[in-house]
């Protein structure tokens, strides 16, 4: 991916409003989630983060202990202060540091006004210089980079990691909170499912899906000079940017109660019979794999409750997945588990067009009669076969099993 790609990944701020909605999903669950918590936002901009607002206008409620938030010299909005504007000090000229750490260990009603609020952070904020440290960052890092030996020494001081970290780093940013045994709630792309840094973790229950986005897109605010060319992109009243991101997940390893439902599911038979999905309704059996001893599920709402052997299913069962009822055993990577490697493939696009390929052995294969009409298939020693998107294998846990059972 080139750099500029890259940065304008990065470069997407988190809504107020989304950060409330799933931070609140927790205290449903465990009002103590945050009680007595050192929170640490260290991709956020205290200026400018809403993951900084939010914590610092509910520190009271949440009962936190701490709110420290580190910003990044690289970040092109760092420094502007857009949440805060009267700190913008220095008439634009930014002569403010551009990364700085924010420590928070109390909010009280600074202006006297009979509430402990935004407001009053304001005011702590410009009364209290000291609650802010300039970052210098190190030999190898720039300051406010989450992987410098100042923001690693407030990490491993850190109870719980809260924010939207840089895309292109999400592999390196998940590995770190992980190596220092960190709870965290951030959000990452649905595709980091399968990264090789995740996918074990998701396997092993050390991490899961969060409770409020499952699917479509979410409003992220973008840097001014952002180009609006993409679809699904606003300008607010203030000239403020605004573009709708795809495939956007919280991923946590703080419990709540979504991951504790049982998901309700139709036997087989009845699946077979009356599933609202054209691709299982009517057949005599569900499809399986030629390359996995596992059957094809095309829809999460398709898995039949009584099955008890291996089916594929798409990564988006995450966002239903509870650990008593199923197990995680791999996903459409897990080489181990395939029952057959193919030899010499040939890809005929959906154009007609061919290519010698190795690319079946990377996914769930389905053996079909004849070339499908409409989409890319493979030939192997005259076999025809399909390959399914991205697939997860699952398996019901005995347990779930008792209920479902006739
Ligand atoms: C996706 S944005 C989200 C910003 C903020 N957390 C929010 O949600 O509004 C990621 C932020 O991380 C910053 N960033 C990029 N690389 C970083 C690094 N190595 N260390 C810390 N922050 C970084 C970017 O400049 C950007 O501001």
């Amino acid at each position: 991916m080139s750099n500029a790609k890259k940065a304008k990944q990065d470069e997407f701020y988190t809504q107020y409003v989304d950060i409330q909605k799933e931070v609140e999903a927790y205290l449903e669950f465990d009002p103590d989630t945050f009680r007595g918590k050192f929170v640490y936002c260290n991709c956020d901009d205290p200026f400018e983060s809403n993951f900084f607002k939010y914590f610092a206008a509910n520190f009271n409620k949440l009962g936190l202990k701490k709110l420290v938030t580190t910003s990044y010299d690289g970040s092109p909005i760092a420094g502007q202060g857009t949440l805060f504007p009267e700190y913008n000090e220095g008439n634009g000229k930014r002569q403010k540091p551009k990364a700085l750490a924010v420590t928070l260990d109390h909010v009280k009603d600074e202006n006297g006004d009979g509430a402990a609020n935004i407001d009053d952070v304001k005011l702590f904020l410009k009364r209290n210089k000291a609650a802010r440290v300039a970052l210098k960052g190190d030999d190898e890092h720039a300051g406010g980079d989450f992987r410098s030996a100042e923001c690693i020494a407030l990490l491993e001081e850190a109870d719980i990691v809260v924010t939207n970290p840089p895309f292109s780093l999400f592999r390196e940013y998940v590995a770190q909170l992980v190596d220092h045994g960190k709870k965290f709630l951030i959000i990452g792309n649905v595709q980091a499912i399968t990264y090789k840094e995740v996918f074990p973790l998701l396997k092993a229950d050390k991490l899961w899906m969060g409770v409020t986005i499952h699917s479509g897109d979410r409003e992220f605010r973008v840097p001014d000079h952002y180009p609006l060319d993409a679809a699904g992109c606003r300008v607010d009243e203030n000239g403020v940017k605004y573009i709708r991101v795809k495939g956007v997940r919280w991923y946590t390893n703080l419990d709540h109660g979504r991951r504790h439902q049982i998901l309700p599911l139709m036997t087989v038979e009845d699946n077979l019979r009356f599933s609202k999905h054209k691709e299982i309704n009517g057949k005599a059996a569900y499809d399986r794999y030629d390359n996995y001893d596992a059957i094809e599920v095309p829809f999460t709402d398709a898995i039949p409750g009584d099955y008890d052997g291996v089916m594929g299913v798409p990564v988006t069962f995450l966002d239903k997945y509870n650990p008593d009822q199923f197990e995680i055993l791999g996903y459409e990577k897990s080489y181990h588990l395939q029952t057959r490697k193919y030899g010499a493939q040939v890809q005929i696009d959906k154009s007609g067009k061919k290519s010698n390929v190795t690319k079946l052995n990377d996914g769930a294969a389905i053996k079909v009669d004849r070339p499908p009409a409409d989409q890319t298939y493979y030939v192997v020693d005259d076999g025809y076969y399909i390959q399914q998107y991205k697939r997860i294998f699952i398996r019901r846990r005995a347990r779930s099993a008792k209920g479902a059972k006739k």
